[in-house]
């Protein structure tokens, strides 16, 4: 085979994928298919016999991989057999507002044995992922979640193209999901409810099974509730091609390591330069003391068969999203972000009334935007479509935050005061505490837009408003 059969092989087909060990992939053109979020069981931890018992699409973690081209119509069923009520949001995909997913907001959640249809069109090609959107903060950490790959038409060559989800879990001495430590108050007032244990693709020190001399593409997503990854991969140079489903121009990482923070992906490439044979570790290194080993580069003992070089690095086309931003005509809003430990936040609004900081704890809201800790009744801001929206956030608390917009893309056009041109266009932005980021995107779909941080603790601790574009 030559080089172009290897790369459409490896594309077309979920054989490229099933060769790694990923379970499952569910290729979206023209059908109708079933996802049915149940319980299950995963080895996410070697030692815990049985496996830990999760909540999982399809009764996995991660659920199926979902895959589809750029203007293929996705359908799917999601069919509830869990124990509370759920829903499916299709994190950083332009859908219409219907077709978002939040529940309680663009539609009721799906009881349990009830069951809802998804049915939309995708615009963009990119990594994005699927996730429960009811009561996430403990939906989510016990594992429902999948990820969404939507090919480009003309796709960067690669040999590979694979899948690295990232997610802590907290688990007891047994292996099992530590139960007792859901709505933990002390969690929700810190980073969140961090975990004690790393997956990639749902397993302990995951091993990609690599040629020498191969080009792959690693498409990586932060799946955990609340902990930012920091990765490192020694001996390789990773190029980023993408933030967040939308294509960057190619950029080394030269040696820094690599944030992801809660919901983000970044695409890398990744050309695999050490001899057969060798193991080369991907390291989360948050901790500089403590490096931990979260997944292996397991070179086989043939190398790739190759007749040319690698050709330069290319990212893909950009996705047409709207990136023809007015700022003079922009309609602007300020996003204070007050709240947490060690904060200075002395009371918030909630349900009507202004709370103390030990009245909000009591009732879970330790958190707040613009002063009200939760869904505020009226959105940040009402713009129609097509107008420019330019909205200052101001982290004023001694924590990180993820701030996921949804239904668009957005860019960050001042930090900390000082102008950026030609940054990423994102759906999620992580802003340190002290930080200040002026995002602006122009209003794309008509409908009502969630705008929260991905840490879900913080989100269901108050870090939560939307906007409305009509
Ligand atoms: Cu990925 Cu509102 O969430
Ligand atoms: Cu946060």
């Amino acid at each position: 085979m030559n080089r172009r059969q290897v790369i459409q092989g490896g594309l077309l087909s979920a054989g490229g994928l099933a060769a790694t060990g990923w379970p499952g992939t569910v290729a979206l053109a023209g059908a109708h298919r079933t996802l049915t979020a149940r319980e299950g069981q995963t080895p996410l931890y070697p030692e815990g016999g049985q496996g830990t018992a999760i909540w999982g699409y399809d009764g996995r973690s991660p659920g199926p991989l979902l895959r589809g081209r750029q203007g293929d119509t996705l359908r799917l069923r999601l069919v509830n057999q869990l124990p509370q009520p759920t829903s499916i949001h299709w994190h950083g995909v332009r859908v219409p507002n219907a077709m978002d997913g939040v529940s309680g907001l663009t539609q009721d959640a799906v009881p349990p044995g009830g069951q809802f249809d998804y049915e939309f069109a995708l615009p963009d090609a990119g990594t994005y992922w699927y996730h429960t959107h009811s009561r996430s903060w403990e939906q989510l950490a016990r594992g429902l979640y999948g990820v969404l790959v939507v090919d480009e038409p003309d796709p960067p060559q690669v040999d590979r193209d694979l899948v690295f989800v990232i997610d802590d879990w907290r688990l007891d001495q047994s292996g099992a999901i530590h139960e007792a430590s859901f709505g933990q108050i002390r969690d929700w007032a810190h980073a969140g409810r961090l975990g004690n244990w790393v997956t990639v693709n749902g397993e302990s020190e995951h091993r990609f099974a690599v040629r020498s001399g191969d080009r792959i593409r690693l498409r990586v997503l932060n799946a955990a509730n609340a902990r930012v990854m920091t990765l490192a991969f020694p001996k390789h140079d990773p190029v980023v091609i993408a933030y967040d489903g939308q294509p960057v121009a190619p950029t080394a990482l030269a040696g820094s390591p690599l944030r992801v923070a809660p919901g983000q992906r970044v695409d890398l490439m990744v050309d695999l330069g050490l001899e057969p044979g060798l193991v080369s570790p991907i390291l989360e290194v948050s901790d500089d003391d403590q490096p931990v080993p979260v997944a292996h580069l397991d070179y086989l003992a043939e190398p790739a068969w190759r007749r040319d070089p690698l050709p330069p690095i290319t990212a893909p086309a950009p996705n047409p999203i709207r990136t023809d931003l007015d700022l003079d005509n922009a309609v602007t809003a300020e996003l204070l972000m007050e709240g947490g430990a060690m904060g200075r936040m002395a009371s918030a609004m909630l349900d009507g009334r202004r709370m103390g900081m030990r009245e909000l704890a009591a009732a879970g809201r330790v958190w707040a935007f613009n002063g009200v800790a939760g869904m505020p009744d009226r959105p940040l801001l009402r713009t129609e479509v097509g107008r420019t929206v330019v909205i200052d956030l101001v982290n004023e608390t001694r924590w990180p935050h993820a701030m996921h917009l949804h239904g668009t893309h957005f860019t960050v056009i001042r930090r900390n005061g000082d102008p950026v041109d030609g940054g990423p266009w994102r759906d999620t932005e992580l802003l340190d505490p002290g930080r200040r980021a002026t995002i602006a995107f122009v209003a794309d779909s008509p409908g009502k837009w969630l705008f929260h941080c991905h840490m879900l603790e913080h989100h269901a601790g108050g870090m939560v408003t939307w906007i409305e574009i009509t």
